[in-house]
């Protein structure tokens, strides 16, 4: 078949569409594997950079953005007219959720719609976007076969949810296993072939729904666990004992036990999103899938049980949240990433300030951070700042963060995270969640 020479031989030209955290990583992975790359991306400043080679994202190395961009191995453009002359396009456009936490599918829509006018024969399409079973087939296969293509026969669509770990330095794009899922047998190996260029472990599936059901039920395996461990992190705050000691000792079996550890909440723009995606579509089927509901509630009720231990921890030294100073530690979703997206800390922050406290925060990955309408300002990590707080809240356990210094210098350390756990000295000074 043309278009799997035209893979084989890198002459294919590929598409990204949206140029984000998942985009354009994999458009760079494919520029170095050879192929001529088009980036789409609606947000003209982030096309910008691109072309200009300045990576905006912390697992794309500016090197490596620059040297495919010097070779125009990888352009970026706002226009969508750029698809028409693609043989290959990967949709990597956000899936959030509305206010009412129901799928928000119209970045997939609307490029969809974009697509559909540029379509051609012998095309292949691939969603790349977490989203719900059936989004493949019922959304882009459903409208591109409007424009009289034929699937299996001159237009090839696929579902292949990408599983990045965002600052995870050994399981990358090309080392991890990538699910396939093709609407006929012919865009399962046309698929299967682009990726074996780039990819080294390819894991083929049935239908696009399979893959789209094996994504969803990664995240929503992550959040019952840890929802799970959240209950016993109350349980355990309240029974007096040490939840890490209690998680550490379960783990020394070697077989049946897989360790997660508590937190002041999920974030990203994964775990705390896509189980809903699933939860919405099985009311669909009549099932109510309790154990995403129940995570759900868990995980959202822990920076509600943070500040309400804060408030104990500063009521203990005769001190009320009140016009308190609180230093928070760390405000991304997660460790060594400058990903602030549904950060719990943000949420923490907000019922804080609800609570009259005076905020202040340290995160050497966000230099500014917005609370509800209040701007702030990352402030250097001192042992001045540190005495003048009556507490320091950690709330993600950065590694650059001096935890010696820290529990050296605050009055008293709230650390939701076990940042502290090698620090040996003043350890009556640190609070754990439990
Ligand atoms: N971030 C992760 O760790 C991760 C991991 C696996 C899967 N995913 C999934 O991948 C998808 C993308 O996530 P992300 O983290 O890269 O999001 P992102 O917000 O970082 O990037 C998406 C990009 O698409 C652009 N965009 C939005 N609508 C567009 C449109 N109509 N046309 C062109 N560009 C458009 C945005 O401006 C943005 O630059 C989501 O479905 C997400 O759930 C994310």
């Amino acid at each position: 078949m043309k278009l799997i020479e035209k893979i084989k031989d890198r002459s294919a030209q590929i598409g990204v569409v949206g140029l984000g955290y998942v985009g354009l990583p994999l458009a760079v992975l494919q520029a170095k594997t050879g192929f001529s790359v088009m980036g789409i991306e609606e947000v003209p400043e982030k096309v910008d950079q691109v072309n200009q080679g300045n990576s905006y994202i912390s697992d794309v190395s500016g090197a490596d953005l620059r040297e495919v961009v010097e070779r125009k191995r990888l352009l970026a453009t706002t226009e969508f007219s750029a698809l028409k002359g693609c043989d290959i396009v990967l949709i990597c456009v956000p899936t959030p959720l509305t206010p009412n936490k129901e799928p928000d599918i119209s970045a997939i829509v609307r490029v969809t719609q974009q697509l559909a006018q540029h379509a051609h024969p012998n095309m292949l399409v691939i969603l790349e976007s977490t989203t719900y079973p059936g989004t493949t087939e019922e959304i882009v296969l459903a409208r591109l076969t409007e424009e009289g293509l034929t699937v299996g026969e001159n237009l090839f669509v696929a579902f292949s949810p990408e599983r990045v770990d965002p600052g995870n330095p050994q399981f990358k794009t090309h080392n991890t296993y990538k699910l396939v899922g093709g609407v006929t047998q012919t865009c399962q190996e046309v698929a299967k072939t682009f990726y074996e260029q780039s990819i080294m472990k390819i894991f083929p599936l049935s239908s696009p729904r399979v893959a789209e059901m094996a994504k969803v039920f990664e995240n929503v395996f992550r959040s019952v666990n840890i929802a799970l461990v959240n209950e016993l992190t109350l349980l355990c705050d309240r029974m007096n004992l040490n939840v890490y000691e209690v998680i550490d000792a379960a783990a020394t079996k070697n077989f049946g036990f897989m360790p997660f550890y508590p937190g002041p909440g999920v974030g990203g723009h994964c775990i705390p999103l896509d189980p809903y995606y699933l939860a919405w579509k099985s009311k669909e089927y009549d099932i109510h899938t309790r154990f995403i509901e129940l995570a759900g509630e868990i995980n959202e009720n822990m920076p509600y049980f943070v500040v309400s231990k804060l408030q104990r921890i500063l009521n203990q030294r005769c001190l009320c949240l009140n016009g308190s100073k609180i230093l928070v530690l760390g405000v991304t979703y997660k460790e060594n990433i400058g990903d602030p997206r549904e950060s719990p800390a943000t949420k923490v922050m907000e019922l804080l300030q609800q609570e009259g406290a005076h905020l202040t925060y340290c995160d050497p990955f966000a230099p500014n951070l917005m609370v509800g309408d209040q701007k702030y300002k990352s402030q250097p990590l001192s042992p001045t700042a540190l005495q003048e707080s009556a507490c320091s809240l950690i709330l993600t356990a950065h590694s650059a963060f001096d935890y010696d210094l820290i529990v050296e210098h605050a009055p008293v350390v709230f650390d939701t995270r076990n940042g502290t756990k090698n620090v040996k000295r003043h350890r009556e000074r640190i609070v754990l969640l439990s």
